[in-house]
């Protein structure tokens, strides 16, 4: 799915079918089902929720139960990178407020937001667990310790869109 797409249920039940069935014999699947199709839309649309209630027999208003509970889950959109600002004491004392301030300003988004062209969702965390390379930032699955603030900007072009990533 390319950056800013949203989910047409038509389009996507193939891809929305095939994670149901992974967990068609799983007892009490509800949650691996949504961690699934969270993965695989970025986000949990409607349309896929109410999807899932049909084909799991489990009542939509269940499922929202869930799916706004845990974090993890998405109810609207996100970037193609999730950026984590970690927030926690030892990154703040190393100027993790200052980092949050400078990627809102470059990439022009508050908190918990997402840019305008998909390319990212901006987030704060408590702890990211490397304490000791403090200011620490993860994107996607990549964590970037002793962050500066001069180097924002290179971090951010390293996830931009290249020709090769659509
Ligand atoms: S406080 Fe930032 S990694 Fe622990």
């Amino acid at each position: 799915m390319s950056a800013g797409e949203t989910v047409s249920i038509a389009a996507d039940t193939p891809r929305l079918e095939a994670v149901l069935q992974r967990y068609r014999r799983v007892p009490a699947s509800l949650i691996s089902v949504l961690e699934d199709l969270n993965e695989e839309f970025r986000y949990l649309p409607r349309p896929v929720l109410e999807h899932v209630s049909m084909a799991l027999n489990v009542p939509l208003n269940q499922i929202y139960h869930v799916a706004t509970f845990y974090k993890v889950f998405n109810l609207a959109p996100q970037g193609k990178h999730t950026i984590c600002v970690c927030e926690g004491t030892a990154c703040h004392v190393k100027g993790a407020g200052a980092i949050m301030e400078k990627l809102q300003e470059q990439l022009r988004v508050s908190e918990g937001g997402t840019t305008e062209d998909g390319q990212f969702t901006l987030r704060s965390v408590r702890c990211l667990g490397c304490c000791a390379l403090a200011p620490a930032v993860m994107v996607d699955h990549d964590v970037h310790g002793e962050l500066q603030l001069d180097e924002t900007a290179r971090l951010l072009s390293r996830y931009a869109d290249r020709p090769d990533d659509a």
